[in-house]
């Protein structure tokens, strides 16, 4: 037995829980929530990201600008592009974010990103960290909020995903222990658990919905699974309304697409991984990960993102012009109601849905059969501008 490479995992593990355990104080005296109705300008970041990122976000800007033109002039929100957040950029530096970027990005209450390439054994990038789940981590950006409706099937979920824990926390800091054996660390807390809970029992009080559900695989990961099901039962009590229940992660991913059950979920709460996988899925369901959009809110800043991943063969072949910007765009009507405007945000999404899932008089292939980015973005404008776009989307909600 190797007692030294024994020790050096010890150490190495033991260095990570000091790290973990100062993570914990952060959390618990973070400020409490940012008040946007008080701040004057709201300052709103780009960050376009690679591969297809720049072109998806030049069209999601284009919407921003247009929906947002009376405050831009009358100085409520400002608009402005973060630079830097490339693949290129980051190997350069060698960096999940580079630190000039970091800064940048801090300056900015919330930000709207691209998709930015992850990385992994193998690439000729260096093998550095998910700039998402970095930017996540950084700005404390706890619950991955994701939204998943198809009216027409009566599907209206939206997805509480922990977004800073779980096997993603310590991600790039497994321990190659020798030549035999790799061990990576899972970790979930009680402070954590809580505010991602509470954060999906508030929507539901807010929203009206009637339940929540807690997905975990707490019979086999008996630990940290066992503890965030006992948080979420313990923060249930809190809101005696509301229904609850709770699924194992490999019978829930059978259950979406069970036709029969699939309309009894509503609010979905659940740790990180199985919050990533699980979305996937149920992206699918409304058009594929192209068309959802994602909120990382954090109790200062938040960040609103594109699902999907950064296409880079779409670039490489030639065919960018095509990639589909309605996921982002999707994720700039999120940010639209989290910074204030709500009707805003809602006349974003009942466009997109009539452009995506009613009308479709253009569709977005990722190819030159379909319409461009740039086309599509127009078609989403033209309704947007449409008195009748209310009366329009509820005849679809009744089609
Ligand atoms: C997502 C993505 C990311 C994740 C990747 C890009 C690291 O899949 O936002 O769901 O796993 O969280
Ligand atoms: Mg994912």
């Amino acid at each position: 037995m190797d007692k030294a490479a024994i020790d050096r995992a010890k150490e190495h593990f033991g260095k990570l829980l000091e790290d973990q355990m100062k993570r914990m104080e952060r959390v618990k005296a973070m400020p409490d929530w940012i008040d946007y109705s008080k701040i004057k300008p709201i300052k709103i970041g780009i960050i376009a990201g690679d591969g297809i990122g720049p072109f998806i976000a030049k069209e999601s800007r284009r919407v921003l600008e247009f929906l947002l033109k009376d405050e831009v002039k009358n100085g409520k929100v400002v608009i402005h592009d973060i630079e830097g957040l490339t693949i290129e950029n980051r190997a350069a530096c060698n960096k999940a974010i580079p630190n000039d970027v970091l800064a940048e990005i801090k300056k900015f209450h919330v930000s709207l990103k691209g998709p930015t390439t992850t990385p992994r054994k193998g690439d000729p990038w260096p093998n550095i960290e998910s700039c998402n789940v970095a930017l996540r981590k950084e700005l404390d950006l706890f619950a991955n909020v994701r939204p998943v409706r198809v009216p027409k099937q009566g599907i209206d979920w939206i997805f509480f995903r922990e977004n800073t824990e779980d096997l993603y926390a310590l991600g790039p800091y497994g321990i190659e222990v020798d030549a035999d054996i790799a061990i990576d660390f899972r970790l979930i807390s009680a402070p954590g658990s809580d505010r991602i809970c509470r954060l999906g029992f508030e929507h539901a009080k807010k929203n009206g919905r009637t339940k929540v559900t807690c997905i975990t695989k707490a019979n086999v990961i008996k630990t940290t699974d066992g503890r965030f099901l006992e948080n979420f039962y313990r923060i249930a009590k809190e809101y005696p309304g509301i229904q609850v229940d709770d699924w194992y992660i490999d019978i829930m991913t059978a259950k979406l697409i069970d036709e029969k059950r699939r309309r009894d979920f509503q609010v979905m709460v659940l740790p990180n991984l199985y919050g990533d996988i699980l979305t996937d899925e149920a992206a699918e369901f409304q058009g594929g990960v192209g068309t959802a959009g994602s909120a990382n809110i954090g109790k200062q800043y938040a960040m609103f993102e594109a699902i999907h991943g950064s296409a880079p063969r779409m670039v490489k072949e030639g065919r960018a012009q095509y990639a589909d910007p309605c996921s982002m765009i999707r994720a700039e009507a999120m940010l639209l109601s989290h910074i204030g405007f709500v009707e805003k945000g809602k006349n974003l999404e009942m466009a997109l849905d009539i452009c995506g899932q009613y009308e479709k008089k253009m569709t977005i292939t990722g190819r030159s059969d379909g319409a461009t980015g740039a086309a599509f973005t127009d078609y989403i404008m033209e309704w947007l501008k449409n008195p009748k776009l209310k009366e329009t989307w509820e005849v679809y909600l009744k089609a």
